[in-house]
């Protein structure tokens, strides 16, 4: 191509970028702050289910259960170090039929296996003390902060064939495990209670709600009085980990009353099944993310009116369940639901986010066989390195297809919006305007997302068009903005991702 016709063909790529770039402005209220979360909003969960755990004829888990993940993998110890402090849940479906192989008279331990008639097709597991140990070594050493869900169907007896599961719970078993945790000295942030084990028809057992409040009333006494004892700091009492339902989770709380349960956690499976072919369509259309919302902000309105002394969480969340969609819940489109879900779950009041999984199914955080990190890994490092705490309110003039969040810089100046382009044509020219602050002088940093080869089920995360790979000692490469005066637009291409720091938007919201 000689000079001139290079010269034309850029003109023209330019005209037709102008063209299809629609110059929007996100206006964020600096004034104050909508909500605030948790310091470690971003939560990632390692689940029980051993490698026998299949769905759709495939078998995704491996060896990523608590018991049997291999803690000694150097990718897993610095994916999990890169946060500094990750908040890690552990527990998942078959948590209520663990027993801790501990106390006077230790329960027999046998490894779960599949057995038909088993509650999800296992027999009941067992956790022995020496893997605890080796589980709390792993997880101080990484600085992590834990969550442990507890069995919630100890002593109860099923009645019917739907799985309604009645008498009190015995907590003999979670006492002694308590105490030997604490005796150990390892550090538990927070104890959950059950798993899926709410509402009127369950997932595949339940509990009535105001059963399940007076156990929590005997487990909250129980571990007050263990760490009270020893002198520790008194860890919080999460429940029930399960999907909202209005009047179930009004009962919990109305019978469990105040200042028992200290965050309500809730699970979010808003895309569907794993094997639906529509899953990738469904998490590029703006109308069906937006869908959840009402979830969102109903489940908060049932804690400010039921239980206004607890918090909210998302203690689970995989997008698609039954292990997540093969090839989509591991590749680059995930992210466009997953940040926006962390985005929606932040600005409705949610503390804490929990992702299905850290590793495990085909919705982890890390590959399951490999270790190796996901596009979502790198979603996950960045809110968690980016987005502080305070959440501002975010308005935006364009079209749906553009998402825009925006929180108080993370221990810097400034504000960091995050926007996220679901279009497949359209680039947008976005202005960030802050209503209180004309400060847009100066410099901001940009962290622009796409998947590699434009191939939005690649495995593959670009970061300012370079690949974020391992380096060659398994470390988790640097996440380096680029630099960009502050003044200008910020230009977002057609599917893709981007934080963008203002360091000089002053907010009397972050100050
Ligand atoms: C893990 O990586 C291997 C090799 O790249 C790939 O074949 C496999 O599908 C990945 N598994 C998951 C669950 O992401
Ligand atoms: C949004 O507002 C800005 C500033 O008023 C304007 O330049 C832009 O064209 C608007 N965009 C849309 C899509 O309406």
């Amino acid at each position: 191509m000689g000079f001139s016709a290079s010269f034309l063909y850029a003109l023209f790529c330019s005209v037709i970028s102008s063209i299809l770039a629609e110059h929007v402005t996100v206006t964020v209220n600096a004034a104050t702050a909508v909500a605030e979360t948790d310091f470690n909003f971003v939560c990632a969960t390692i689940d029980w289910w051993p490698k026998e755990k299949c769905n759709y004829g495939m078998c995704p888990w491996h060896e990523s259960s608590l018991i049997s993940l291999d803690l000694s993998n150097p990718i897993l110890h610095n994916a999990i170090k890169a946060f500094k402090s990750l908040r890690i849940r552990l527990g998942g479906s078959l948590q209520d039929q663990v027993v801790y192989q501990v106390g006077k008279n230790p329960p027999k331990c046998h490894s779960f296996k599949t057995i038909k008639k088993g509650l999800f097709g296992f027999s009941q597991g067992c956790l022995t003390m020496r893997r605890w140990d080796e589980l709390n070594h792993f997880f101080s050493k990484t600085g992590s902060v834990l969550t442990f869900g507890l069995n919630a169907l100890t002593g109860r007896k099923r009645v019917t064939r739907r799985g309604l599961y009645v008498g009190n719970w015995d907590p003999t078993n979670a006492h002694d495990f308590i105490e030997y945790t604490v005796s150990k000295g390892d550090n538990i942030e927070s104890w959950e209670f059950g798993n899926e084990l709410t509402g009127d028809t369950g997932v595949a057992a339940r509990v009535n709600a105001w059963q399940y409040g007076k156990d929590l009333i005997k487990l909250k006494e129980i571990i007050s009085k263990i760490y009270h004892k020893n002198d520790k700091k008194q860890p919080k009492l999460l429940a029930p980990g399960g999907f909202y339902e209005p009047r179930w989770f009004a009962d919990m709380l109305r019978t469990s009353g105040p200042n028992v349960v200290d965050a309500v956690t809730q699970h979010i499976y808003n895309l569907g099944a794993g094997v639906d072919r529509k899953l990738i369509y469904k998490i590029q259309n703006p109308h069906y993310l937006s869908r959840i919302a009402s979830t969102y902000r109903h489940f908060s309105t049932t804690i400010r009116n039921f239980g206004p002394w607890s918090a909210a969480w998302v203690s689970e969340s995989g997008g698609a369940y039954n292990s997540g969609g093969k090839e989509v819940s591991n590749t680059f489109v995930n992210s466009f639901w997953y940040l926006d879900q962390l985005g929606m779950a932040s600005t409705f009041g949610h503390k804490v986010f929990c992702r299905q999984s850290l590793i495990g199914g085909n919705y982890g955080l890390l590959n399951t066989t490999t270790f190796v990190p996901n596009p979502d890994y790198y979603s996950a490092l960045l809110w968690h390195k980016l987005m502080g705490p305070r959440v501002l309110k975010t308005i935006q003039n364009g079209s749906q297809f553009l998402r825009a969040y925006a929180h108080c810089s993370k221990k810097k100046p400034g504000i960091t919006v995050l926007l996220i382009n679901l279009a497949r044509k359209t680039a947008f020219e976005v202005s960030v305007a802050s209503e209180l602050s004309a400060r847009k002088r100066g410099t901001r940093e940009e962290y622009h997302l796409t998947p590699q080869g434009r191939n939005l089920r690649s495995h593959v995360m670009l970061l300012n068009g370079k690949p974020l790979n391992l380096n060659c000692e398994n470390h988790i490469p640097k996440l380096l903005p680029l630099i960009a005066e502050a003044s200008a637009p910020v230009r977002l291409v057609p599917l893709s991702i981007a934080f963008v720091r203002f360091k000089g938007l002053t907010a009397p919201a972050c100050s």
